[in-house]
């Protein structure tokens, strides 16, 4: 990540700098990898660590079931999930393993959140608002991904009832090294660039001595911090860690003339799975070309697909808001008919979220509730 600053700053790093009644701001180093990592430094009204007490939370549903590692091909529909849950059970797994967790949900966090052991990757579908954060606020809508490292506070102040894909990951979701030059710019061949990152533009400095109630998740746990002031307290901050947001539709996609498999749609990747995305695009153009994928085995990867919206040009079955796991271990590619339809095509306007774990991913009992069974014969064709 980049540079980047916000509100006031003093000259230099560990010196005073007073407020206007004489008294000192408190400095708050958000570090990774201990003091060694990514960081940044923020300046607050308030002591952070001033608590009043931490309460144990009820803790969210189970996420094991006991049909959740069978090996078979996989099609849950999130259009059953219901609309109105609370934000909590909305975050709760469809699929899972000990580095990842993948979710889908209409509730996004409206009170005060702090993930103390997940970074989070969310696709909003629909919808507007803000990302509100001890960082400052991100104006956010339908399409955008939006990146909260772990441990920073937040809140959204956006539009409830809309679709969500939540990627909590154990380890920093970062842009794929390839589209950088060696001093972190994005490079020409990169389908996104600088210009397309939404960072935090307004910082709003909340003084208020009122008891405010923090969520922390924390491993598998949830709490309650109660603390003595409002935690949106930042009069200024720079460093490289902070909450951004990037629209899938501002993702450049990069065609040949000769199918190109899906690292060419690559948005984000981390130690242990990578994210890629088909947008709108021009099908391949050599006159014989096949546009719809080969047959392939993920011998490493679990691949899951979000599906959006337009036609999906390998899969049948399919609808908004279907999610598909290909396991490792059994091959997939286009059902019936679907290669030879896609010859002659000239372009898609399928949109689509794809995930791949390099881990095998557990299913909870929350996905098994929507899952669609029929789905693992769907390469059988009908005589
Ligand atoms: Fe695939």
């Amino acid at each position: 990540m980049h540079y980047h600053s916000l509100g006031k700053l003093p000259k230099k790093r560990h010196v005073t700098f007073l407020k206007q009644d004489g008294t000192l701001h408190r400095e708050h180093l958000f570090g990774l990898e201990g003091f060694s990592g990514i960081q940044s430094l923020a300046y607050k009204l308030d002591l952070p660590s001033a608590t009043l007490a931490i309460h144990d939370l009820p803790q969210p549903l189970p996420v094991v079931s006991d049909k959740s590692d069978s090996l078979t091909y996989r099609h849950l529909k999130t259009a059953e999930l219901g609309r109105n849950e609370d934000w909590l059970t909305s975050r709760i797994p469809l699929m899972f393993n000990q580095q990842v967790e993948i979710s889908v949900g209409f509730g996004v966090p409206d009170t005060l959140f702090r993930n103390a052991s997940h970074h989070e990757l969310w696709y909003l579908e629909t919808g507007q608002g803000w990302l509100r954060s001890e960082f400052g606020n991100v104006q956010i809508c339908g399409g955008d991904y939006v990146v909260i490292p772990k441990g920073l506070t937040y809140q959204f102040q956006y539009s409830q009832g809309d679709r969500f894909l939540l990627t909590q990951s154990l380890q920093p979701i970062r842009f794929p090294n390839r589209y950088l030059n060696r001093q972190g710019q994005f490079l020409e061949h990169s389908p996104i660039c600088e210009r397309d990152l939404k960072l935090p533009t307004v910082l709003e400095t909340i003084d208020s001595c009122e008891e405010t109630k923090v969520t922390i998740r924390r491993h598998n746990r949830y709490f309650e911090q109660v603390m003595n002031h409002h935690p949106f307290d930042t009069v200024g901050w720079d460093g490289c860690y902070y909450p951004f947001a990037i629209s899938i539709h501002d993702f450049e996609p990069i065609v040949g003339r000769l199918h190109l498999p899906p690292p060419i749609h690559q948005i984000f990747e981390s130690a242990h799975f990578v994210v890629c995305n088909f947008v709108p695009r021009l099908f391949d153009f050599h006159p014989e070309a096949i546009p719809a994928p080969y047959y392939h085995s993920n011998i490493d990867s679990d691949e899951v697909i979000f599906y959006i919206e337009g036609n999906f040009m390998s899969r049948s079955g399919i609808e908004p808001g279907s999610i598909s796991l290909h396991p490792a271990g059994i091959p997939h590619g286009p059902q019936p008919g679907k290669t030879e339809a896609s010859v002659g095509q000239h372009s898609t306007e399928e949109l689509a979220v794809m995930i791949d774990t390099f881990e095998p991913l557990l299913l909870s009992s929350r996905a098994l509730e929507i899952e669609e069974c029929t789905y693992e014969r769907s390469w059988i064709a009908k005589k």
